[in-house]
């Protein structure tokens, strides 16, 4: 056989046994010995490279990181569905269907919800060409090289009775449970964060710059929905059911919890019986999807603008477990704040064992009357960490008290304070341990200075260690002292030192966030840079001069003032200068800026920015803000629960953004005005 062949063969090979595990749940070989096919097509395509095709199963990791993620426009929007919470509701439905349709027999499939991402494929000629995120549901992010590397995602179909030509597949992109908790526990080894649910670790991921990380990442895929965008396609499906069966010959991994219902009462069978069973199965489900079976009827009922009307989803009720409250601990955070959290008695929980809840504030206990030793109700939402719903009175003790916070801070005994008019409870002394790790921490996460590897187990190794005090001490490590450290060996230590080294040339609003002044988020962070220019002109402005800028009330001025008023804090800052971190930025002259010339109307909440605070930054990149939509407004910056604008906004063909791409503009425009030398310079 020649080694054309001999390739050809053992790619259809592999893909076979791809489709065997992935698509029909039924793995035909050992682990072992699919390795062995790889690694004997990794060899010879190395010793051809002539003859490697991109749809080859070696080249699911081709593309190289990138910056962004081209956002992409699809070609029929991606609506979500509307909620029923109920029977009732469930009833409703069917109900309006049926007046719709008066002279038709429905039918209804149900289906799993699965909780994960939505993703569009788009395969040309039988080969995935693309792989668009659901967004905004008009357009969402190119994220095709990391989806190229999701082996349950073919990366070429194939079918015995033909092949359509091109077709949009749109599914779900998962984390299985299993992988998600392992995926966690190595977080943790690292001293990185947690994914707080499944579905977060699936964003967190298909977001990674690297697709050699998203390689690494257990995520899996479901699909649900075939459009053929071919004309006289011949067999074309006629039901949703046939769309699955469809699909699923062509090589994608469909589900297998699909139910023909003929009436209601049978789709309500099916979402109690896996409302009950949800925790037995591998992955984590919301809810149940209910479809029109026919799709020539789901064509006649069409849709809202929102969503369409031959679908609804059926959302699962909260999961909840009784236990015993043992204690409320009492966690200091980085500004001091104390948050009481509830010790429990160990509880199987939606398939884990919880041992604590969150309770919020001192006011929440009080208003629940929360006792130490008390039976208590805890509910699990989409997320990791549960909450205290409700005592169970009747279990109460005779002889229990109520709660009441300490007049202490529980790590340093210092006096804590209540702010008034706040809810929080907050430890006074700045030098108190548990504020200095949480400091640190804040100071190298993510959306700070960024210096990976610096998570919180580190941070403690290297506070208990006296080898730093403060964020300033950071840029003084050396390696010969990491290497006392324990688990900390010359590899780790290298790249700790390259992480801190790298966070040397953060943005100026990155370092006035890292600084960790309360109030102060990323957004009033990029205000402050814009205004002020350095660390220096911010340090030495009052409190009038703060207060009169548009977006900066009188809480983040007093805040600031306060901070830099700490002869502590000030030499702090002191060391980073010493280090060479980034302490100024470029000014930019007002009305010249990325979007220059250009319109806005905003709607819905941005969760990162206040309405004013967006409109600033908007206008300081020479764009202007109005508050109705028309024909010549450039931009819809589109937050949470949008109103009707949003929808006119679609009607007029108006660009929309959501609050990530602006985030991603502004980013981009401070990068540019570094390196603009034409333009005025600040000394701290
Ligand atoms: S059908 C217009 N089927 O739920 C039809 N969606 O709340 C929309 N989802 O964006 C999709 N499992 O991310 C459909 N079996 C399923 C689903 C499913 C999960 C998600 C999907 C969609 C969201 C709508």
């Amino acid at each position: 056989m020649d080694t054309q062949s001999k390739i050809q063969k053992l790619r259809e090979e592999i893909r076979q046994h791809d489709y065997k595990y992935y698509v029909l749940g039924d793995p035909s070989i050992a682990d072992q010995e699919y390795d062995r096919l790889m690694r004997e097509l990794i060899d010879l395509e190395k010793a051809h490279p002539d003859l490697i095709t991109p749809d080859s199963p070696t080249q699911r990791v081709g593309g190289e990181p990138t910056r962004e993620f081209p956002t992409m426009i699809h070609d029929v929007p991606m609506l979500s569905l509307g909620n029923t919470y109920s029977e009732e509701e469930l009833k409703d439905f069917e109900k309006r269907i049926k007046n719709n349709l008066p002279d038709e027999s429905v039918q209804f499939v149900a289906e799993l919800k699965f909780d994960g991402i939505a993703l569009s494929l788009v395969y040309e000629n039988g080969s995935l060409v693309r792989a668009v995120t659901r967004g905004d549901g008009e357009r969402g992010d190119d994220v095709t090289a990391n989806v190229r590397t999701i082996r349950a995602i073919p990366l070429t179909l194939f079918r015995k009775e033909g092949l359509p030509k091109n077709i949009e597949v749109r599914g779900e992109v998962f984390m299985p449970l299993k992988g998600f908790r392992k995926m966690n526990r190595e977080q943790e080894a690292r001293g990185e964060k947690l994914f707080a649910n499944p579905r977060n670790a699936t964003a967190g991921t298909l977001k990674l710059q690297d697709p050699k990380l998203v390689a690494k990442r257990p995520l899996d895929f479901t699909a649900y929905y075939l459009r053929i965008t071919e004309d006289d396609f011949p067999s074309e499906p006629e039901t949703h059911l046939q769309s699955i069966h469809m699909l699923r010959d062509l090589g994608l991994p469909v589900s297998r919890y699909v139910a023909l219902c003929n009436s209601m009462w049978d789709v309500l069978d099916f979402c109690n019986e896996w409302e009950e069973k949800r925790d037995d199965l591998p992955f984590e489900i919301d809810g149940v999807v209910i479809k029109v079976n026919q799709l020539n009827l789901q064509e006649q009922l069409g849709s809202t603008a929102k969503s369409p009307r031959w679908a609804i989803a059926y959302k699962f009720k909260a999961r909840q477990a009784a236990t015993v409250l043992k204690q409320i601990h009492l966690q200091v955070g980085r500004t001091g704040t104390i948050t009481p959290v509830a010790v429990l008695e160990p509880v199987l929980l939606a398939g884990s064992t919880i041992s604590r809840a969150t309770l919020h504030n001192e006011d929440e206990i009080t208003r629940k009357d929360i006792r130490e030793g008390d039976a208590v109700l805890i509910e699990k939402g989409g997320d990791v960490i549960p909450k205290v719903v409700q005592v169970l009175l009747e279990k109460r003790n005779a002889d229990s008290k109520p709660f009441r916070m300490p007049q202490q801070c529980p790590v340093c005994h210092g006096p804590i304070h209540r702010v008034e008019g706040e809810a929080a409870i907050r430890c006074e002394n700045i030098a108190c341990p548990a504020q200095v790790h949480r400091r640190i921490e804040h100071f190298a996460s993510r959306t700070a200075m960024d210096i990976e590897g610096l998570g919180e187990a580190v941070v403690l190794q290297l506070v208990e260690s006296r080898l730093i005090a403060d964020y300033g001490d950071l840029y003084s490590l050396t390696k010969h002292r990491l290497l006392d450290l324990e688990r900390m060996g010359e590899k780790s230590a290298d790249n700790l030192l390259n992480a801190i080294e790298a966070s040397k040339k953060r943005p100026l609003d990155r370092v006035i966030f890292a600084l960790g002044i309360r109030h102060v988020g990323s957004g009033a962070a990029m205000i402050l840079a814009d205004e002020f220019g350095s660390i220096r002109a911010l340090s030495e402005s009052s409190f009038a001069q703060l207060e009169a800028i548009n977006t900066i009330g009188p809480t983040i001025a007093e805040s600031l003032v306060q901070f830099f008023g700490q002869p502590e804090n000030i030499q702090v800052i002191g060391k980073l200068k010493q280090a060479g971190v980034q302490m100024e930025e470029i000014r930019k002259k007002k009305g010249n800026g990325i979007f220059s010339g250009k319109t806005f109307v905003l709607t819905g909440a941005l969760p990162r920015f206040t309405r004013e605070s967006a409109t600033e930054l908007i206008e300081s990149e020479g764009g202007k803000v109005t508050s109705s939509v028309s024909k010549k407004t450039d931009y819809i910056l589109v937050g949470e629960n949008p109103g009707s604008k949003y929808a006119k906004a679609i009607s007029l063909g108006v660009e929309v953004m959501d609050e990530d791409t602006f985030m991603g503009f502004l980013t981009k425009a401070k990068k540019r005005s570094f390196s603009d030398e034409t333009q005025l310079k600040i000394e701290f």
